[in-house]
């Protein structure tokens, strides 16, 4: 396998783990979390919310890691680290933040203080506790897929201008 194949092969997975990590947070933002709001009573919504999500957060976690090794391997091969002091390539900066900010929920805020947080936060007010979660994870998605739709077009060969 020379270095170009080891390329292709880091982008096959980038692709692969962003599709199954973003595509896991638009399911839980567009069908999980409405359904949760609308049809589960309060006393059950967030026992169902912490197992649903918490399987899906396991699996982020070895997404997240995939993309950024497959993300930084491609940079070194395209030899492209100073994209990240153009504005043209603002997709890479958001590609990068969006990563930033998952792994901090999930490696660092979710243990160390936002589970229990939002636990607390539920008991106390369900309804406002949920409407505030959805539209977190409405913020991300919508940040996610412009990141998507920017990265396709800019590697592509689509200039910014
Ligand atoms: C540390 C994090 C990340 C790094 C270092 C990184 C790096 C890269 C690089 C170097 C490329 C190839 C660019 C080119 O061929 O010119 C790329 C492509 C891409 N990345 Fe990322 N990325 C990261 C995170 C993400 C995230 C979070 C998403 C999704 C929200 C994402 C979605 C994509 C997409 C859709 C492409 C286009 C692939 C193609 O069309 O062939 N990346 N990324």
């Amino acid at each position: 396998m020379d270095s170009f194949d080891l390329f292709v092969l880091a982008r096959v997975l980038h692709i692969v783990a962003v599709v199954l990590w973003i595509g896991g947070v638009g399911l839980v933002t567009l069908v999980l979390i409405p359904s949760l709001r609308a049809m589960t009573a309060p006393s059950q919504r967030l026992a169902l919310f912490e197992q649903l999500e918490g399987r899906f957060a396991k699996q982020a976690k070895w997404l997240t890691v995939i993309t950024m090794l497959s993300g930084v391997y491609m940079i070194e091969f395209l030899n492209a680290w100073s994209r990240y002091s153009s504005f043209e390539f603002w997709w890479m900066h958001l590609m990068t933040f969006i990563w930033l900010i998952f792994s901090l929920v999930l490696f660092v805020f979710e243990p160390l203080f936002l589970h229990r947080w939002f636990h607390q936060q539920a008991e106390k007010d369900s309804e406002h506790a949920f409407m505030w979660l959805h539209r977190m994870h409405q913020v991300l998605l919508s940040l996610s897929l412009i990141a998507i739709a920017g990265a396709m077009a800019g590697s592509h060969g689509y200039s910014f201008h």
